[in-house]
């Protein structure tokens, strides 16, 4: 393994000397003198003495190069338009936009929370924060107002930043109305909104609070980049945890963009000018790292796609994307490609398109089906490359690193760990499993550049959350094993984490929002497996004794997607005699997982009464 085992090994080895150089693509306001904060473990904080600010390092520094050279491709099937920024534009436009946050009061360490769709406003947004100083938390459109109240409460934000609608496919999804609800359900009041009105539908504006986008940029001075420590927040993004209160991943500024400079060249093979493209949200980690800072830090072009892999309007519409704006490289879920597959399994509607541009095709956010694999391997004849990452890394863990060799690739491993991740794969007891032993995925800490620092305001959660487990190690919640060649295969989270089409939720938040209708008694959700989304959830709720089931599947399916947002995909609902559980009262969900897969699932010892499995298993079969 040539170039990649010498790096790995260069990381291990020393890895102050292995990111002091990687230091060196960023440019500093101070340089780093200090690499690794290790005075406080099991806190570590890299860069501790530098300073930057990160839109400086992904717009400014480019424009003597290349600031006629395009940085953002906006390209919308859903609206019928497309805008090319190039980086000189997108730099007008968010120093501007900075000073219209800067006119609200929004300063360095501030919070902003954006609850925007996929229109240039949206990263124009976050770079303006970044350029400030201040910290942005994007909230994916797909959650509804309860989610997004949640989110401003924890995060305390000065102004949000929104929309007066999204585009999907076949409806427009009014974000107002929503921000409005959330507003009333926040105990905490921003100053002030900043409302970008859309051609599609306008909205009201609440007088004294609401500003138009338009009007705020209109009276805006230019602002200047704040350099700040590297060790301050850039973002915090929230995920779901295996509780319904979701986690608040921190970002900083120095280890983000060295670890992210480090992967577009080292992992994504990308030079600056070459085009980008992660078909994803920003709402998501995906989006954060790789539709806006990677790629612009690294001085390359990224598309910023408002549509979807079908129906906008047909299957190639990621063929069409990659021809017309020349792609290199290709960043989607799998389950996007097995939504294409579906509609067009013989790929003919990728012959209609010239994809002589495109070199890879990288595929995250879920396991790489190996099925799903072959086909786009066959179809596209370029190397499809599986990497494993979370929202709490913000870069891959493991991966095939393009821009270093190209590995032999197994399907269904996303290869090996990226320099900087000493994977361990621990067994309950915290001994180290034998190659091709399943387990626990762990890193040896420190973890490198850029991964989370903490949880927003909650040390003591990062830390039992991720660090008590196995003490010295940060505990992925995933499961899986190192084969012989050290090649890491991902099997699925260990937790009640569910992922649906590559976006990730919690069961508990589900379970909350069922247990809180007035016939369930209990309840149980779990993560089952689907065609083309890879899980969906599915329900299982006991009634209150005397309460009717009629028209309660129904009930339970609108509150979850009231609650939680339509991005739940939460349809499927049983109501069972019983749940089953041990002997004290813990709900055997990992047995009722495994019935549904189709294992032959032992019946755990500690069960309360076998007859109540006996019942809920041609239903879980079913
Ligand atoms: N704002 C508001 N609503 C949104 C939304 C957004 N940004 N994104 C999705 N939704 C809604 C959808 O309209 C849909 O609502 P519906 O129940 O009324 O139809 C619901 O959330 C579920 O959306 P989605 O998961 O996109 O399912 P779909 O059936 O519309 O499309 C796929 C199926 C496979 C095409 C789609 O899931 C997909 O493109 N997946 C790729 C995911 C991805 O890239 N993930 C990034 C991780 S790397
Ligand atoms: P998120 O934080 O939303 O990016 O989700 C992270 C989780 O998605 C991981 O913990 C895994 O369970 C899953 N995941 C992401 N990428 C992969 C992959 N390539 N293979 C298997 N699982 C993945």
């Amino acid at each position: 393994m040539g170039g990649y085992r010498q790096l790995f090994d260069a990381s291990v080895a020393d890895a102050g000397e292995f990111w002091a150089q990687a230091a060196d693509a960023v440019t500093w306001t101070r340089a780093p003198q200090r690499i690794l904060d290790d005075s406080n473990p099991p806190f570590y904080r890299w860069f501790p003495d530098a300073e930057l600010n990160t839109c400086a390092n992904a717009l400014d520094r480019h424009i003597a190069e290349r600031g006629d050279q395009a940085a953002l491709i906006y390209d919308s099937p859903v609206t019928g338009s497309q805008r090319v920024y190039t980086y000189r534009e997108l730099l007008d436009e968010t120093a501007r936009f900075a000073g219209a946050l800067r006119n609200l009061g929004v300063g360095k360490g501030d919070r902003v929370v954006l609850y925007m769709p996929m229109i240039p406003e949206a990263v124009v947004a976050m770079l303006a924060c970044a350029r400030l100083g201040a910290v942005h938390s994007v909230v994916f459109g797909g959650f509804a107002a309860h989610e997004l109240a949640t989110r401003i409460d924890d995060a305390e934000p000065i102004v949000v930043v929104s929309a007066s609608c999204g585009v999907e496919p076949t409806r427009v999804v009014q974000y107002k109305p929503m921000l409005d609800h959330a507003l009333e359900l926040a105990s905490h009041k921003p100053d002030a909104c900043v409302i970008v009105q859309r051609d599609k539908r306008a909205c009201d504006l609440v007088d004294g609070r609401d500003i138009d986008w338009s009007a705020a940029m209109a009276d805006a001075v230019p602002a200047d980049p704040v350099p700040v420590a590297a060790t301050d927040p850039l973002y915090v993004l929230y995920t779901s945890g295996t509780t319904g209160k979701p986690k608040g991943i921190v970002r900083d500024n120095g280890g983000h963009a060295v670890a992210l400079l480090w992967s577009m060249r080292h992992i994504y093979d990308i030079d600056p000018g070459d085009v980008f493209w992660a078909a994803s949200d920003v709402g998501w980690v995906v989006g954060h790292s790789y539709i806006v800072y990677g790629p612009l830090l690294a001085g390359s072009t990224t598309v910023l796609y408002e549509g979807k892999p079908i129906g906008t309007p047909d299957p190639g519409a990621f063929w069409r994307v990659v021809s017309e704006h020349g792609v290199k490289a290709l960043f989607t879920a799998p389950t996007a490609i097995r939504a294409i597959r579906k509609e067009d399994p013989q790929a003919l509607h990728a012959d209609r398109y010239d994809l002589s541009s495109l070199k890879y095709l990288f595929q995250a956010g879920e396991r790489l089906d190996p099925d799903t694999y072959a086909w786009a391997s066959a179809k596209l004849g370029v190397p499809v490359v599986d990497h494993w990452w979370q929202t709490e890394t913000g870069w891959a863990i493991a991966a095939n690193p393009m821009g270093v060799e190209h590995l032999p690739l197994k399907a269904g491993s996303p290869t090996v760990p990226m320099p900087g991740y000493d994977v361990q794969i621990l067994r309950v007891d915290g001994s180290r499993c034998e190659p091709n032993e399943e387990g626990a995925i762990c890193i040896s800490l420190p973890l490198p550049p850029g991964t989370l620092p903490t949880l927003w305001g909650d040390d003591a959660r990062y830390e039992a959350s991720y660090l008590c487990e196995h003490p010295g190690y940060y505990l992925t919640g995933d499961g899986g094993y190192l084969d012989e060649d050290g090649y890491l295969f991902v099997m699925g989270r260990i937790d009640d984490v569910i992922n649906v089409a590559g976006h990730r939720l919690s069961t508990g938040s589900i379970e909350a929002v069922l247990a809180g209708h007035p016939a369930v008694a209990e309840c149980a959700v779990i993560g089952v497996a689907d065609e083309i989304k890879g899980q969906v959830p599915r329900g299982f709720v006991v009634l209150k004794s005397g309460a009717s089931a009629e028209g309660l599947a129904e009930e339970l399916v609108a509150a979850v997607r009231e609650e939680i947002g339509a991005v739940a995909c939460f349809r499927l609902v049983d109501v069972v005699p019983a749940l089953p559980k041990t002997r004290s009262g813990k709900i055997l969900r990992k047995t009722m997982r495994g019935i549904a897969h189709g294992k032959d699932e032992p019946v755990p010892s500690t069960i309360e009464d076998p007859a109540v499995l006996d019942t809920l298993r041609p239903i879980l079969q079913g």
